[in-house]
């Protein structure tokens, strides 16, 4: 396992999406629950949340992160080792209120890292070099070519569109990356994989990690600019449509329906 793959993604942003796409006491959905960031951001926000991973490690990992009680907090949060594809077989219909998720990147992490999006002292770190991958499972999204893994989220995703609530929200973590000086479009193909499968995509926000990449701040900028394609990812807000009623009755405008705790009220966002 590898604690720094988890360690760059910050609670702050779980909390974040959390807040804005759902409502205290609602059931949060976590496909690739990995060390359970989703799950503990939850337990912050008193929402009841589940989460799935293949592996022992990673869930175990869940729980003890999840170990200390909070006083004054009745929502639950839990972590099972189970495939994606299986989870259809734990929740009823229309019980999920927010499906959020960091899902594994096609098999472009099974190659050797060169950090060439990390500047002077950082790059040479531990990873430097390594093969970077969750797991040799076949099953593990992370082994799979981006054709593949498009058809098997695909497959995952068309699972869990009856779980969620109608206008309930979808928001999948995603960069894109490169390959042999080519950019792979990661996103591209995960919306229109998404699309066929019944969401609907209803925006996109961009959340720039480059001050965690690079561990610099703004007077880097010019490195930045360049290495842009891998210092910042996509938040994919999918919803599951409303039914046909709801459309009729003028009840589906093109506006973010999300809980505006956060505020959130143009159709393209930048987070830092
Ligand atoms: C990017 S990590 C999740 C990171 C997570 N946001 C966190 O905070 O740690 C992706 C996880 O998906 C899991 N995974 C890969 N393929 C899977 C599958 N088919 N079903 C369930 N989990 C899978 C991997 O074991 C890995 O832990």
């Amino acid at each position: 396992m590898s604690s720094k793959t988890h360690s760059t993604f910050p609670i702050s942003l779980s909390k974040r999406i959390i807040s804005l796409f759902s409502h205290e006491g609602e059931l949060v959905l976590d496909p690739f629950v990995g060390s359970g960031t989703t799950l503990v951001a939850a337990r912050d926000l008193n929402r009841n949340a589940v989460g799935f991973d293949l592996k022992e490690d990673y869930v175990k990992l869940c729980q003890s992160r999840l170990a200390s009680e909070t006083l004054f907090n009745h929502a639950q949060q839990l972590a099972i080792q189970d495939e994606a594809l299986n989870i259809s077989n734990y929740l009823e219909p229309e019980s999920v209120g927010l499906i959020w998720t960091s899902p594994p990147y096609a098999n472009l992490l099974n190659r050797k890292r060169k950090n060439k999006s990390r500047r002077g002292d950082t790059r040479k770190n531990e990873q430097f070099m390594k093969v970077e991958k969750y797991s040799q499972d076949p099953r593990d999204l992370g082994t799979m070519s981006l054709e593949q893994y498009s058809t098997v989220m695909g497959d995952i995703f068309e699972r869990l569109l009856p779980l969620l609530k109608y206008k309930g929200h979808c928001v999948i973590n995603v960069p894109d990356m490169w390959w042999e000086n080519e950019r792979i479009t990661i996103h591209v193909s995960l919306i229109e994989e998404l699309r066929k499968r019944g969401y609907e995509l209803r925006n996109i926000i961009i959340w720039d990690r480059t001050n965690i990449v690079n561990r610099i701040g703004i007077f880097g900028w010019p490195s930045n600019y360049i290495t842009m394609g891998v210092t910042f990812e996509y938040l994919l807000d999918f919803w599951r449509p409303p039914q046909n009623e709801d459309i009729q009755q003028g009840n589906s405008d093109g506006s973010i329906e999300g809980n505006s705790e956060s505020g959130m009220d143009t159709q393209c966002q930048t987070w830092k």
